[in-house]
C-alpha cells in the first residue's frame, strides 16, 4: 500500500527484494571468477567449517543445514560433502540451477533439498509452520551469506531464524560492510567532486548490474538485531580487508596464495576486521 502524503512509506513500499535471475552469470564470473570469490570462500570455510564439525561431533550426528538466499551455494555444497543434510534455497531459479549443476558435477550422492521461492515462503514448503514442541525439524546450522542487503526488509529474516534455527544451533550471517565503502572511496580520492557520493546518505548503483548493494545494514545494527534477539556472537570476521584497498598491486598482491594467507591472518584481527568490504558473524542462541 502507498501512502501518497508520506513520501517515505511510499518509497519504503517500493523496496522489492532482488532476485538475481537476471545476473546469474555476471554475478558468478564477477564474484566467483577470480581471487575476490577465493577469499571470500577461504575465510568462510575456516570459520565455519571447523564450528560445524564441533557441532557434529557433540550432537553424535550429522547436521540439518539450511543455506537461505544460497546462490551458487559452494560452502553448503562443501557441507553436505561431508555428509551434513542440506537445505539450499534461492528466490532465483538460474542460481539453482548453477548450484545444482555445480553439485551435480562433484558425482557424490548428496543429501541436499532445493527450493526455488523467496526465503519468506520456505517455512509452509518445509512444513514446520505447525505448531511443534519437536525441535528436529529445526536447523542446526543456517548459512545466510550476502543476502540482507538485498532485501527490501532485511530486519524481518531475524524472525525467520528465531522459528528455523534449532536451541543449540549456529547461524553463520555474512552481509556487506557499508563502512567499507566509505573508506575505499576515501583511499581512492573520490571526494573532490562537488556532489561526492560519501555525501549522499542514500546513495544507490545507477546500473541494474551493479553488485553494490542498495540496501547495506550497518555492522552496529545487525549486532543490535542479534541482541534484540538475544543470540549471542561466537565469532566475527572481515572479507577482503586488504584487497580491495590496493590501488597498486606490487609485492604479496601479485601472488594470490600469499593475498589469501594474508586475509585468512588479518580477517579476524582488530582493527583490521572491520574493514573488510564483508562482514561474517557466528552466533548462538542465548541459554
Ligand atoms: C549476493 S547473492 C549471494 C549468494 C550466496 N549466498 C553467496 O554468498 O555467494 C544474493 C542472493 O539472494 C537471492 N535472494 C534475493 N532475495 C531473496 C529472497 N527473498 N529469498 C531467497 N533468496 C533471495 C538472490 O537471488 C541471490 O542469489
Amino acid at each position: 500500500m502507498i501512502n501518497d502524503d508520506n513520501p517515505l512509506t511510499a518509497l519504503d513500499d517500493e523496496r522489492t527484494d532482488r532476485s538475481f535471475d537476471a545476473i546469474a552469470d555476471h554475478f558468478e564470473k564477477k564474484v566467483y571468477g577470480g581471487l575476490k570469490g577465493d577469499i571470500r570462500l577461504a575465510v568462510l570455510r575456516r570459520d565455519i567449517f571447523g564450528y560445524v564439525e564441533q557441532l557434529s561431533h557433540l550432537l553424535k550426528r550429522p547436521l540439518h543445514i539450511l543455506d537461505v538466499g544460497a546462490g551458487l551455494a559452494q560452502i553448503a555444497t562443501e557441507l553436505a560433502i561431508q555428509g551434513h543434510t542440506v537445505v539450499i534455497n534461492d528466490i532465483s531459479a538460474n542460481m539453482i540451477d548453477k548450484a545444482k549443476a555445480n553439485a551435480e558435477q562433484t558425482g557424490k550422492n548428496l543429501d541436499i533439498t532445493w527450493y526455488v521461492c523467496p526465503y519468506q515462503a520456505l517455512e509452509a514448503k518445509l512444513g514446520t509452520d505447525k505448531p511443534t514442541t519437536d525441535s528436529t525439524d529445526k536447523f542446526d546450522v543456517i548459512l545466510c551469506h550476502a543476502l540482507l542487503e538485498w532485501l527490501a526488509d532485511p530486519r524481518a529474516v531475524m524472525d525467520f531464524f528465531d522459528k528455523q534455527l534449532a536451541t543449540d544451533g549456529v547461524l553463520s550471517l555474512c552481509f556487506y560492510n557499508p563502512a567499507s565503502f566509505d573508506y575505499r572511496n576515501l583511499i581512492m580520492g573520490n571526494f573532490n567532486l562537488l556532489d561526492t557520493l560519501l555525501d549522499k546518505a542514500d546513495y544507490q548503483a545507477d546500473n541494474n548490474k551493479s553488485l553494490t548493494p542498495n540496501y547495506p545494514v550497518a555492522k552496529q545494527e545487525v549486532e543490535s538485531w542479534l541482541q534484540q534477539h538475544e543470540y549471542q556472537i561466537v565469532l566475527e570476521s572481515g572479507l577482503r580487508v586488504f584487497h580491495d584497498y590496493a590501488p597498486l598491486k606490487r609485492g604479496g598482491h601479485t601472488d594470490p596464495d600469499a593475498v589469501i594467507r594474508m586475509e585468512l591472518r588479518y580477517s579476524q584481527q582488530e582493527p583490521y576486521k572491520w574493514l573488510g568490504r564483508y562482514l561474517h558473524i557466528m552466533a548462538t542462541r542465548k541459554t
